[in-house]
């Protein structure tokens, strides 16, 4: 170190100072300290292989460089993906202008579950505005599987909502009186559907005052919107959809004693709910008593339509949650220690403490909310499905690393969230290429806990983190209407419109 500064900074010396150490027996002494070197270095890293390869905690010598060791396997462990200078970004062109059609109203009736509904609400807000409408409070889903009476105002800060799009759109808490009676336009406007669509639908305000939007979900197509559209959904999204105060303080206090638990955790979306396991016939590990219980669910179930599933081809297909089983083999492979704090965000497991125990036997430090928040605190949720999610939601979105067992509107929407806020990790499980390793350990190939198991499901996992990248659009050679269905939504990936390099002028500073 001080050689080489003299070096360097006083480059008048250099000469004198190479002279006098060029002599035959200085540069095999050099020689020697540089094969030295080498050897030093290849063991360092050789036994960064072995410990990738082993799992073993690191062993002997110094405890330096035991510490730096340790130092490199968290880090792959919990660190976010590389993602230099990219930052969120919402704000508009200086093209861009609120709507403030005061005279035109749009009420919506959001469907499906909190994360469905939210982002259809934020689509709501950019169809507002193309439409030049005023966006009335929308009303909230109470009939979906999650039963829940809950009206925005529980679930969101109303007030703060309409306050942070007051430049975007004009909203309103309620219809004005006089136009109650009025009749409106119901519609149920096509899926995915551009700007050109909603400026035809606008015809529809010389004969209404008030159209009525019967769906909210996927209405807005995820591309080949104009960029201020984009920034739009993102400022609605994830700025003005915050939950009610009641909601974001329960989260900030389970938050703080999950972190006095572990300095790190692990939020796991374990979908292995009833509902899911049912709708998407998936049986594996469970008894014949369990499987048919499902299958009548589904019969039963009027608005699935698919009845009959064969469920070693939906498992194959990479089609089914991962058991708790499965993420345990999983966790345990990817190196996460079994003291690991796992917080399960998710509602009630299916079998309970009967098929959780096979994910607790390998990680025991596993905690829901029930063991976070006293009974008094839980109490205003239960019942309440979409506010409980909400706290979820808040867990995931701060958690070091973010797992979902399985795809969906959750998975989607955190994974985005997380990607906006800076590209923390979020690691999505290969299914198809899981369930092909785990019927190798079945069949006795591979052996659980062994190292081959380990560097197989880490190499298919290398690109899975959440590292920066553009949305995806679909396959080629989809054409039609068909390829909207396959595209990566928007909002689980909003990059590159509501992320940004550090060469953007038109950026936010928060
Ligand atoms: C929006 O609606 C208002 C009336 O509510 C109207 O005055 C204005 O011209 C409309 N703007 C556009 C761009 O159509
Ligand atoms: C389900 O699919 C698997 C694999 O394709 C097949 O072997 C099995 O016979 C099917 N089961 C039923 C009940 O059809």
């Amino acid at each position: 170190m001080v050689n080489y500064r003299g070096f360097s900074s006083h480059s008048k010396n250099s000469s004198i100072y190479f002279r006098r150490y060029s002599s035959p027996l200085s540069i095999t002494y050099y020689i020697v300290i540089l094969f030295a070197l080498s050897i030093f270095i290849f063991t360092f890293y050789s036994k960064d292989i072995l410990e990738d390869e082993d799992r073993k905690p690191p062993s002997i010598t110094s405890g330096e460089k035991n510490s730096k060791i340790e130092q490199l396997h968290d880090d792959v462990l919990w660190e976010a993906p590389f993602s230099h200078g990219l930052h969120p970004c919402v704000k508009p062109s200086s093209r861009y202008k609120a709507t403030q059609g005061w005279d035109r109203y749009m009420t919506v009736r959001s469907n499906g579950g909190l994360n469905q509904m939210r982002a259809g609400i934020a689509d709501m807000v950019a169809v507002a505005h193309i439409m030049n409408a005023t966006l009335v409070i929308p009303q909230l889903d109470k009939r979906s599987f999650w039963q829940d009476t809950s009206i925005f105002s529980d679930i969101f800060d109303e007030v703060h909502f309409i306050m942070t799009l007051q430049t975007d759109v004009r909203i309103v808490k309620e219809l004005p009186k006089e136009l109650e009676s009025a009749s409106r336009a119901r519609k149920h406007f096509s899926s995915w559907s551009g700007v050109s669509y909603y400026e035809e639908m606008a015809d529809l305000w010389k004969d209404y005052q008030v159209i009525h939007v019967a769906k909210s979900d996927s209405r807005l197509a995820n591309n080949d919107l104009p960029f201020d559209i984009q920034r739009l959904r993102c400022r609605a999204l994830y700025h003005a959809l915050r939950f009610s105060p009641a909601i974001e303080n329960l989260g900030k206090k389970l938050l703080e004693r999950l972190r006095s638990r572990a300095e790190r955790y692990i939020a796991l979306h374990l979908r292995y709910e009833k509902d899911m396991l049912s709708f998407t016939g998936c049986t594996h590990g469970l008894t014949e008593t369990e499987a048919e219980e499902l299958r009548v669910m589904r019969i039963n179930t009027n608005h699935w339509k698919i009845k009959n599933i064969n469920a070693t081809e939906q498992r194959i297909g990479g089609l089914c949650p991962l058991t708790p089983k499965e993420v345990g083999i999983f966790l345990q492979a990817l190196g996460y220690p079994p003291s690991t704090l796992i917080y399960i965000a998710a509602g009630e497991i299916y079998g309970g403490s009967v098929h959780l125990s096979e994910l607790t036997s390998r990680f025991p430090n596993i905690v829901f909310k029930e063991a976070l928040a006293s009974k008094g605190e839980l109490q205003a949720f239960s019942h309440h499905a979409s506010q409980s999610a909400a706290l979820d939601y808040i867990i995931s979105i701060e958690s070091d690393v973010f797992i979902p067992s399985h795809s969906g509107n959750m998975a989607r929407a955190v994974e985005g969230h997380r990607r906006f806020l800076g590209h923390r990790k979020t690691i999505t499980p290969d299914r198809k290429g899981l369930v092909a390793i785990y019927d190798m350990l079945e069949s006795g190939v591979l052996k659980d806990g062994s190292s081959s198991l380990s560097h197989l499901v880490m190499k298919l996992h290398r690109s899975r983190q959440g590292a920066p990248r553009k949305r995806e659009g679909a396959p080629s050679g989809i054409k039609g209407r068909g390829r909207f269905r396959l595209e990566e939504p928007f909002y689980q990936n909003p990059f590159p419109e509501c992320i940004c390099g550090s060469n953007i002028q038109d950026d936010e500073d928060t």
